[in-house]
């Protein structure tokens, strides 16, 4: 791509983005590793293919960066299940507890919250907090499963991903009629039911290594559709199968070919995170990052 080249632009794109995205970008990678990454970008432009929460935590770790979103209108809706107003109730419910912030979130909430978590981490997140009271944001079957990996009682919140809830234990017992010698590897979002079902839950970089390190030679998978993409390209010998097709995230999928080179061309949609946020929600994210 001349115009990345042009624009000294680094290209960090999500497992879930359209394949032909994928294969454009600098670094490809799950919520933790994307927000690692961004923080170390020597680039001054970071053109972020994902959902709006993870451009603004571009933003919030590499202030000096200018970060865009190809299509502004790419969000979470499990994101958006909670404002500060909801938060704000909360914690003068439970005034001792420690809020965990998974980083599904705006940059607004992860600014009233103590630390931030992806499904990579929260299990760690969690388990440091160990004597502390618990608030754990938004996302209500990562909560769940985050409890009863920690057996730590938590106060949970009745956020979730429309695209994970929607795949239901029955569609992953006919997967596994369908496929009886795979391995069934399911993302902490999904339900309980769904997660007592799985060989492994694991976040979407996990799920590769997973699969690459596993003698298995099948595997179902309990995720969005387009982390397909880099399973089958890292594992050519190896074959997998969408636990459901219906699996898509809307907008992880809103951003295409030509709205990346759109963005750049135009330098638009450039990410803000206001000053006082953006210190904020730096301390909670920082914490998370640290090993
Ligand atoms: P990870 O990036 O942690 O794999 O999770 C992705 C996701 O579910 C975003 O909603």
């Amino acid at each position: 791509m001349e115009l990345k080249k042009e624009a000294k632009a680094t290209i960090l794109a999500h497992n879930y983005q359209r394949k032909e995205v994928q294969e454009v970008a600098d670094f490809v990678g799950d919520s933790l590793e994307l927000s690692r990454k961004a923080s170390t970008v020597k680039a001054k432009l970071i053109v972020f293919c994902g959902v709006r929460f993870m451009a603004e935590t571009a933003a919030v770790v590499n202030p000096k960066a200018t970060v865009l979103l190809p299509d502004p209108c790419a969000g979470c809706p499990l994101a958006d299940t909670i404002d500060e107003d909801s938060l704000s109730e909360l914690k003068k419910e439970h005034p001792r507890a420690k809020v965990v912030c998974y980083v599904n979130s705006s940059a607004a909430v992860k600014a009233m919250s103590d630390v931030c978590c992806t499904s990579a981490n929260a299990v760690d997140v969690v388990r440091r907090l160990r004597d502390e009271e618990v608030i754990f944001i938004p996302d209500e079957n990562l909560g769940r499963y985050v409890s009863s990996a920690t057996g730590k009682e938590m106060v949970l919140y009745p956020g979730f991903c429309p695209p994970h809830m929607m795949l239901k234990p029955e569609m992953v017992l006919a997967a596994k009629e369908r496929h009886p010698g795979a391995e069934t590897m399911v993302h902490p979002e999904c339900r309980s039911e769904v997660v007592d079902l799985a060989d492994a839950v694991l976040s979407t970089s996990q799920m590769l290594r997973y699969a690459k390190e596993s003698a298995a030679r099948e595997f179902i998978v309990g995720t969005e559709v387009g982390l397909i993409h880099r399973l089958e390209k890292e594992n050519p010998s190896k074959s997998f199968y969408p636990a459901s097709k219906l699996l898509v995230c809307r907008d992880m999928k809103l951003t295409t070919l030509e709205k990346v080179a759109e963005c750049i061309e135009g330098q638009k949609h450039a990410v803000e995170v206001p000053g006082d946020v953006r210190a904020r929600a730096a301390r909670a994210i920082e914490k998370m990052l640290v090993e």
